[in-house]
């Protein structure tokens, strides 16, 4: 038997045949380039975006959330609205041809997850009751009237009308992570005393609804199937839990579940898709890096034995060996994927020919999806595959006329630009001046939180070792190098960056160490730790070391962690949750006066609201705190020194990366990306 044989059986929803147990998970379009919100309508970009998905085989596509046409909610999602239906049938045109089904999602609407930016343009939030906003608990939502629920039930009939015009196979029913409907269907939610409250019944009423009113417009056979929570990890209107354990469950919990998935078959539901989590524990639904594959498994045990229609599920479930035991092991029928076909449209086709380590993975960051949006206001895309998203103009044309390249320093963003160049065809060659390639991805990848990063380092030397890029390690350019850079047509600098050494006194002191030498194994560290710098690296390794042990104390200058580079919710707030388990004392608006033998003396810049370690702090006055290793965590600073060296002497040289401006993955990714399908 082949080693993921399972994930290629067929399957089927309702009387639907799908080629394969791989879809890919609902990711909304959020806007340009893939949705343009003003023509109503996928644009071009989306169509492409889909279809490329379709191409690297997957079996079903689960499309974006779209919401139906009612005027209950002001529109937030893409709609599905006339206008757009014929980019939606090109869509599902393109995914025909390649055997890949497509179901659309539908949903309702937001209710009480109203994103802030939309609070901020003044949209009021509404809800099955008059619950506080996730984002802003003086924000309290309109409770829907009846007729408005009864509009919005109606309203999916003019939706499956224009779902059977587009040709698409199935509808999914939105009502996962807290959103509208999950807001009727949950008892700590809905507190209505109409017919669409109280009751078990009650609170089932608008799917149920939903669901004949589908079935009613498009029949029996197509197929309609239902997205949910398995549990939402729910310790409190906007308090998550981090664990299964240890707390009153609030929310739903599996025999909830269990119980609306049953009767939902009975009225005809045709498969169920289960993740788990709700904005209020939001990291469930949306998991980083640190919640590892398939967080959500354990908590989906035993519910095939619950209903006979099929089950899909998702969540971080791109890790081959994790999707073939899901399937394997009979935990669901279908794997959804979402993250991890953005980072690999090819996830599937690699799988079936039984090369998974040519899969380019995902590493749970959010920084070019989720985040990308969210935080930089810029549309949908990936740190680790910049074209997602783009794929109508990002292609990699072959070069017109290749050409001699040298690249010097094999990090993210010198590996990208050689393996893009090298792919269009040009000559390559990579100057590495350490013995093994990957620049700050070695010690990024160190800790076990971070094993997807590590896979995404392996992913970059397979590419290197396949494309045969000529890679020179232990290259130090030098006097005698500068002739060989001469005779190359482009020279690309990326030759990434140092760690900051702050202006502290003492921070020359034998107990003064960086977090690189920290990660890497090139520093004594002892058991009291104090990590400098806040920001997303040295949270991890506060982490990471106390993880293995030390007593750790994190200080940081600002009034909170991690603010400088902006990280996305769900990955700030599980770190922040694991550190505190981990028992890393945090002290803000700290500054370090001095580094002794002993420890460092510092002063505090302003009261923190963190009660917790209010003993420690020290406002007005020095306060010396013991540790035996200071670990600087304050960021990096660009090393291009080389680009006066070479500037003018060779013939086209550009910098790129981290040595123009010490950033993300994403950014070095992106610059390599770039230039290299530009050169
Ligand atoms: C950018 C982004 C947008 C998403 N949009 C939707 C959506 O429209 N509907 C939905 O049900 N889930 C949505 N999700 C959740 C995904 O379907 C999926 O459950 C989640 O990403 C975890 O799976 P993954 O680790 O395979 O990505 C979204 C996730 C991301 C990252
Ligand atoms: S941006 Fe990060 S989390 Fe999002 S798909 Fe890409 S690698 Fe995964």
């Amino acid at each position: 038997m082949k080693e993921f044989e399972n994930l290629f059986q067929p399957v089927t929803i309702g009387k639907l045949t799908i080629k394969n147990r791989i879809a890919m998970a609902p990711i909304v379009l959020f806007g340009m380039p893939l949705y343009n919100h003003q023509l109503q309508s996928m644009t071009r970009d989306g169509v492409e975006y889909y279809a490329r998905r379709a191409r690297g085989g997957v079996g079903q596509i689960i499309t974006s959330g779209f919401k139906v046409p009612h005027d209950v909610e002001q529109p937030g999602w893409p709609e599905l609205r006339p206008e757009g239906l014929t980019a939606l049938s090109e869509m599902v045109d393109m995914c025909h041809t390649y055997d890949c089904k497509v179901f659309i999602q539908l949903t309702p609407g937001t209710g009480r997850n109203l994103m802030p930016s939309q609070l901020a343009m003044g949209l009021k939030p509404i809800s099955s009751s008059a619950l506080p906003s996730v984002w802003d608990p003086g924000i309290i939502c309109r409770p829907l009237t009846n007729e408005e629920v009864k509009k919005i039930i109606n309203s999916y009939k003019p939706a499956a009308e224009m779902v059977a015009v587009t040709g698409i196979d199935g509808i999914e029913v939105h009502s996962h992570e807290g959103y509208l409907l999950d807001q009727f269907i949950t008892p700590f939610y809905n507190r209505r005393t109409d017919e669409y409250g109280g009751s078990f019944e009650n609170r089932l009423r608008l799917p149920i609804n939903i669901l004949h009113v589908i079935k009613g417009t498009l029949g029996d056979d197509f197929p309609v199937t239902f997205r949910l929570g398995i549990k939402h990890f729910l310790k409190d209107l906007r308090v998550g839990a981090m664990r299964a354990k240890g707390y009153e469950e609030k929310g739903r919990d599996i025999d909830d579940t269990h119980r609306i998935i049953k009767r939902l078959e009975e009225e005809g539901y045709d498969g169920f898709h289960l993740d788990a989590g709700c904005y209020d524990a939001w990291f469930w639904a949306h998991p980083p890096i640190y919640m590892g594959h398939g967080p959500h498994l354990d908590y989906i045990k035993g519910v095939k034995d619950v209903v006979k229609v099929p089950i899909i599920t998702a969540s971080r479930l791109g890790l081959p060996e994790v999707a073939e035991k899901v399937i394997k092991e009979g935990l669901a029928d279908i794997v959804a994927v979402g993250r991890a076909l953005l980072s690999d449209p090819d996830f599937p086709k690699k799988l079936e020919k039984g090369d998974p380590d040519d899969i380019r993975p995902c590493i749970g960051c959010h920084d070019g999806c989720f985040g990308h949006v969210i935080n930089l206001a810029r549309g949908l895309s990936c740190s680790v595959n910049p074209a997602c998203g783009r794929e109508l103009y990002y292609g990699l044309l072959p070069a017109v006329r290749p050409k001699s390249i040298i690249v010097i320093g094999g990090g993210p963003a010198g590996m990208e630009t050689a393996r893009v160049a090298m792919l269009r065809g040009h000559r390559v060659t990579l100057y590495e001046k350490d013995g093994s390639l990957g620049g700050h991805l070695r010690e990024g990848s160190i800790p076990d939180f971070k094993y997807d990063v590590k896979r995404l380092l392996d992913w970059y030397r397979v590419q290197m070792e396949r494309l045969k890029i000529d890679i020179k390690l232990n290259m130090e350019v030098t006097g005698p190098t500068i002739s060989e850079l001469k005779a190359a047509d482009i020279v690309v600098l990326a030759t990434g960056s140092g760690f900051i050494i702050p202006d502290i006194k003492g921070v020359d002191g034998k107990n003064v160490v960086t977090v690189g030498d920290t990660l890497l194994g090139k520093a004594e560290i002892g058991d009291e730790v104090i990590v400098i710098g806040g920001g997303l690296e040295g949270c991890e390794t506060a982490l990471w070391l106390a993880d293995n042990g030390k007593n750790v104390t994190l200080l940081e200058k600002l009034n909170d962690l991690m603010l400088a580079h902006p990280v996305f919710y769900t990955n700030r707030n599980y770190l922040m949750g694991l550190m505190g388990e981990a028992n890393v004392i945090t002290l803000t608006n700290i500054n370090v006066e001095k580094i002794t033998d002993g420890g460092v003396i510092i002063t505090q810049t302003a009261v923190a609201d963190r009660s917790e370690n209010q003993d420690i702090y020290c406002k007005g006055k020095e306060r010396t705190l013991r540790c035996d290793t200071v670990v600087l965590a304050v960021g990096q600073k660009p090393e291009n020194g080389l680009y006066r060296t070479l500037h003018g002497k060779v013939r086209e040289l550009y910098k790129i990366g981290d040595c123009r401006t010490a950033g993300k993955i994403h950014d070095a990714i992106l610059a390599g990306f770039n230039l290299g399908r530009n050169i």
